[in-house]
Order: structure tokens, then C-alpha cells, then sequence
């Protein structure tokens, strides 16, 4: 009853930030469409046995205990599904910085459930994996996929069509990806308390819910046409409606530092002189510039340049979640 799977990080393009429900559903108030990376990933072992007492994390070689309710979750509806009570020893490491807005929880739980499902023999659908991997974190719905995802906010209480979906394959248009990587350290308020709270107290959040829809189309229609100044246009509004919402919140949420604007700025620079560039910005401090393929070595040259940049990551985009 042991299994490895591996996952990859995955950027959202049209973001998601804030929940339908503050339960354990894990529904987003807003649907997202993001692009799975190639070379940022988690491995994940899970092994269910029964001389265990309850389940244990460990997370790049460090005990995690305040990660388990969220691990739980997903390994609980597994272990409903198989009709197994076992406790569940799981084991995961990342190959980049976690919790500093690289979306280490996305390649985790889409990891965690994808190699609890196998431990278990279940054979779920990818549709059935991301419902389960939502349940630990949001945008793991979408990593369970590869290339360009969109997650469904949905419409029913119990969560069922709260799923992601393949919208594109990978090398049909093999965008690039170049992270900025402004600070290391773990962010001090993670996406979970920074949407709770941007949905409790930001006068912004409901224009940001009503924003969404239009920019889900418009992210959709210019992924199908491979449009790159339109999905431009739509991602970095997108981004900073997010960013606006939090930053009215109270107390206010600001995710950036000064380099992350430096490099907002080269990125603009960068487009205005014919690189097709555009810039996303998470929970945290670092910037993801998404450049057309072919563009990602003046993209990174540029950024490495930036005063404040303390490394810079590739990626291209990459496949879903495979069972080891
Ligand atoms: C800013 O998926 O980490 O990266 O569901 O509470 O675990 P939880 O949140 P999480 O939030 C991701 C927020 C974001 C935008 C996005 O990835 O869509």
C-alpha cells in the first residue's frame, strides 16, 4: 500500500483568490486558468499502514504537523472511497523554494493525492483526482493536468463540479516561463489567510468576484488563437484586480517588495521594445514573466539585471500528474 507520484507547480494566468465556502469543500468563489510548469515539481510517497497511529508528514525532511488537516482531508476521501482505515506515513520534496509564492502547495497535494489514490489501487478519473486535491489546495485541482488548465468554480454546495480541465496541451504552444525570484524566505501570510481576509474585509473583493468571468473568456478565446497580446492584456489585469483586492483589505496585504516592481517594470520595458512578455505576480514577492516561445533568454538576461533579483528560474511548460 506505498506509491510515488510526482506533480508540477502550475501559474495562474486568471487567478484564483477568494472561496464560495469556508468549509473543508475548498470551493472557490472564482474559476482560474493557469499553465502547468515543467521544472518545478514535488515527489511524493504515500505509504497507508496499519501500525501507524495517525497520519505523518514530511515535508523536504522536516515534520510538517500543521500541514496535516489539509492532508488529511485528501487522504481521508481516498481512504472513504477504498474502504481502508489505515494511517497514512506520507513523505514529499520539493525541487524549489517552498512557500514563497511558487506554489508549492499546488504540486504538493496534486502529488499527495495522486499517489494516495494509487497506494489505495483507486482508479479515478483526472476529473475525480483534482475534486480530491482542491479539497487540500485550490489551484492543486489544476496541477493534476499539464499545459494550459482551467479550474470550475462550479455552482453546487457539495463541490462536484468544482474541477479543473485540460484546455490546451502543452506543445501546442509552448509558452516559456522565467521567475524572478526576489526573496527566500517563507511569505508571512500565506494565499489562504490573504483570501479569507481580502473576502472579509475588502471593499474591492466583490468587483474582483464580477471581474472574473469576463476575464475567463478572454483568457480562453486567446489560449484557443494562441493570441499572446491579448492573454497579455487579460493576465496582468487579472493580476493586479488580485493584487488591488488584497491591498484594500484590512490590514492590507502587500505581497511586493521593491525588486518585485523593478521587474514589473523591466518586463513593460522588455514588451514596449518588441518582446513578447507579461508579467504574473502571486502570494508573494516574486515575479513570473510568461514569454512567447523563443523569448525567454532576453527575458531572463533582462531580469538577472534587476537589482534586488536573487535567482531566476526557467520553466517550460509541462504534463500532468503521473503515478510513479
Ligand atoms: C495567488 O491554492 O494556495 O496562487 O486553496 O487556500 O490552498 P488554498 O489556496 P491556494 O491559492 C492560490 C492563490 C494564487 C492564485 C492561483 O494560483 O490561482
Amino acid at each position: 500500500m506505498k506509491a510515488e507520484a510526482r506533480a508540477r507547480a502550475n501559474i495562474a494566468l486568471v487567478k484564483y483568490w477568494g472561496k464560495a465556502d469556508d468549509g473543508p469543500l475548498n470551493i472557490p468563489a472564482v474559476g482560474s486558468i493557469s499553465i502547468t510548469l515543467d521544472a518545478l515539481w514535488s515527489d511524493t510517497e504515500v505509504q497507508f499502514d496499519g501500525s501507524l497511529a495517525a497520519d505523518e508528514l514530511t515535508l523536504n525532511g522536516q515534520n510538517r504537523p500543521e500541514q496535516l488537516d489539509r492532508v488529511r482531508r485528501c487522504l481521508d476521501l481516498l481512504r472513504a472511497r477504498a474502504g481502508v482505515d489505515h494511517a497514512a506515513r506520507v513523505t514529499s520534496r520539493n525541487n524549489f523554494p517552498t512557500g514563497a509564492g511558487l506554489a508549492s502547495s499546488a504540486s504538493g497535494y496534486a502529488a499527495l493525492t495522486t499517489a494516495a489514490a494509487r497506494a489505495l489501487n483507486l482508479t479515478l478519473s483526472r476529473r475525480e483526482l483534482s475534486v480530491v486535491a482542491r479539497q487540500g489546495s485550490g489551484s492543486a485541482a489544476r496541477s493534476i493536468f499539464g499545459g494550459f488548465v482551467e479550474m470550475r468554480a462550479g455552482t453546487r454546495p457539495d463541490g462536484s463540479d468544482s474541477y479543473a480541465e485540460p484546455l490546451m496541451a502543452a506543445g501546442k504552444w509552448p509558452l516559456e516561463l522565467v521567475v524572478a525570484v526576489t526573496a527566500r524566505e517563507e511569505k508571512q501570510v500565506s494565499s489562504r489567510a490573504g483570501m479569507t481576509r481580502s473576502a472579509a474585509t475588502s471593499p474591492y473583493f466583490p468587483a474582483w468576484v464580477a471581474g472574473s468571468p469576463p476575464d475567463l473568456r478572454q483568457a480562453r478565446e486567446a489560449i484557443a488563437k494562441k493570441d499572446f497580446e491579448s492573454l497579455a492584456d487579460v493576465a496582468e489585469r487579472n493580476c493586479l484586480g488580485m493584487h488591488g483586492a488584497a491591498l484594500a483589505a484590512r490590514p492590507p496585504l502587500l505581497y511586493w517588495n521593491a525588486a518585485t516592481i523593478a521587474c514589473l517594470e523591466a518586463v513593460r520595458r522588455l514588451r514596449r521594445s518588441a518582446v513578447p512578455v507579461f508579467f504574473t505576480i502571486d502570494a508573494g514577492p516574486q515575479l513570473k514573466a510568461v514569454c512567447a516561445p523563443g523569448s525567454s533568454a532576453t527575458v531572463r538576461e533582462a531580469l538577472a539585471d534587476v537589482p534586488g533579483v536573487v535567482d531566476v528560474l526557467e520553466s517550460d511548460l509541462g504534463p500532468g500528474a503521473e503515478a510513479g
